[in-house]
């Protein structure tokens, strides 16, 4: 499904060491981003991963970590442009990159140098890959590049990480999928109001040369990209180097560029009662949002053991409230919920989380939201996923001015669609 709207704000980010930091087992600053990116932005602006990954690492990357489902996901270095959740991919794009490419000659002259290819999943259509070391890289590059011109082939080489060299049509690259995308934009009318792009290491230079975009290098990018930096963007403001790592780069710099809201919901503390200041879908979202952190906090022990906390909790249950759970089960949640009174802190140095993904936002009348997302869940044993459907009512006097009316929850099992993730629900309560 294209864009058929036009989204606040984009952005465009690489997934490895820039969105995940694989240095932090809790996945913090990603949650982070998670949690901000749900509450404010899911339902008017558009979250494109662009990364060397192919579809098959990236689905296994998806099973590991906590990374959002993308509006748009540009693959294998910009070499496959895929949209929504179904992954449908952008024709239009291959058409252009088959211009002047010739994939078994691009094979054939890496071959006569013994090259060392990367694993299978990772050799694309559009895009030939090794592993070649610095020290080599240089030489390698000046070959290839003589084979290749004389067999009058429109090719380009990128090389990342110290060690990936990629071997792409002359038109491919990550800039240049954002730059055609963007154009897609342009003559559907559907230009995104800001752009923001992230990344971390030299196959994502290309992204800080789109036109109209601002851009940030993760306070842990790879030297090539900082020599980028310095030779070509040193005293362009669009272009911010910031101090933090990964995806609390991404925030640091929505704060730097006043791209806002820029504070998620996991740095402030839990709101208790009080009047309520959000309206419309970013109130349902936000509640949504704040709602299943406050439980992960409850378990955790991370909030106050109070009263007013745990008043918090039930402000948001309407008493008409049903909870179907994913055993089939129909509870009262303002009554059930007494069942997490004594379990305050019982997660506690748990690597237990709870994150939300897809929200999706329909109001129905002028005081019901339906709502749908999915409410992953993550604990030392397992990991699971509830694809959930709710209501919820306008209700004043409560943080977002929204209570729940009505919860339906599905286990989102061994989901084998387009974008699997690999997940066991637990098979009983
Ligand atoms: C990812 C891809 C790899 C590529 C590298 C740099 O790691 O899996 O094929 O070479 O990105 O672009
Ligand atoms: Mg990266």
């Amino acid at each position: 499904m294209e864009v058929d709207w036009i989204p606040e704000f984009m952005i465009v980010s690489d997934l490895d060491n820039t969105m995940v930091d694989h240095k932090d087992p809790d996945y913090t600053s990603l949650l982070r981003f998670d949690a901000l990116w749900e509450a404010y932005y899911r339902m008017n602006s558009l979250l494109v991963f662009s990364t060397g990954r192919s579809q098959v690492l990236y689905n296994e990357l998806r099973s590991e970590v906590p990374l959002l489902t993308p509006g748009i996901a540009i693959m294998s270095v910009g070499t496959e442009i895929r949209y929504g959740d179904t992954m449908e991919e952008d024709k239009g794009w291959v058409k252009e990159l088959d211009v002047g490419w010739n994939r078994s000659i691009i094979v054939e002259e890496a071959e006569k140098l013994n090259l060392k290819f990367q694993c299978e999943s990772e050799q694309r259509p559009h895009k030939v890959s090794f592993h070649v070391t610095k020290e080599d890289a240089p030489e390698v590059i000046k070959k290839l590049t003589e084979a290749y011109t004389a067999h009058k082939l429109k090719f380009k080489f990128i090389y990342s990480g110290g060690i990936d060299l990629d071997v792409l049509p002359e038109g491919a690259g990550k800039g240049q999928a954002l730059a055609y995308l963007l154009k897609q934009f342009k003559i559907k009318g559907t230009t995104p109001k800001n752009t923001l792009v992230c990344g971390d290491s030299g196959n994502d230079a290309e992204l800080f040369e789109v036109a109209d975009v601002h851009g940030v290098i993760v306070g842990n990018a790879q030297e090539e990209l900082l020599q980028w930096h310095e030779q070509n963007a040193k005293s362009r403001s669009n272009v911010f180097l910031a101090t933090e790592r990964c995806a609390a780069g991404i925030i640091q710099a929505m704060q730097h560029f006043n791209f806002t809201p820029n504070i998620s919901p996991r740095d402030l503390p839990t709101p208790l009662i009080k009047e309520a200041t959000p309206e419309g879908a970013i109130a349902v979202a936000h509640e949504i949002v704040e709602f299943q952190l406050l439980f992960e906090r409850w378990f955790k022990g991370a909030v106050e053991n109070s009263d007013e906390v745990f008043q918090r909790l039930k402000a948001t249950l309407l008493p008409e409230c049903v909870l179907v759970n994913p055993w089939g089960v129909q509870v009262k949640p303002l009554v059930a919920i007494e069942m997490a009174r004594p379990l305050y802190g019982s997660l506690k140095g748990k690597n237990f989380r709870i994150w939300i993904d897809r929200i999706r936002i329909n109001q129905i009348s002028e005081e019901v939201w339906a709502v749908q997302f999915d409410k992953w869940l993550k604990s030392d044993k397992e990991l699971s996923c509830r694809l959930t459907s709710g209501l919820l009512k306008k209700k004043d006097g409560t943080p977002n001015g929204v209570a729940w009316l009505h919860i339906h929850e599905t286990w989102l099992l061994d989901y084998a669609g387009p974008t699997p993730r690999y997940v066991k629900g637990p098979k009983s309560a």
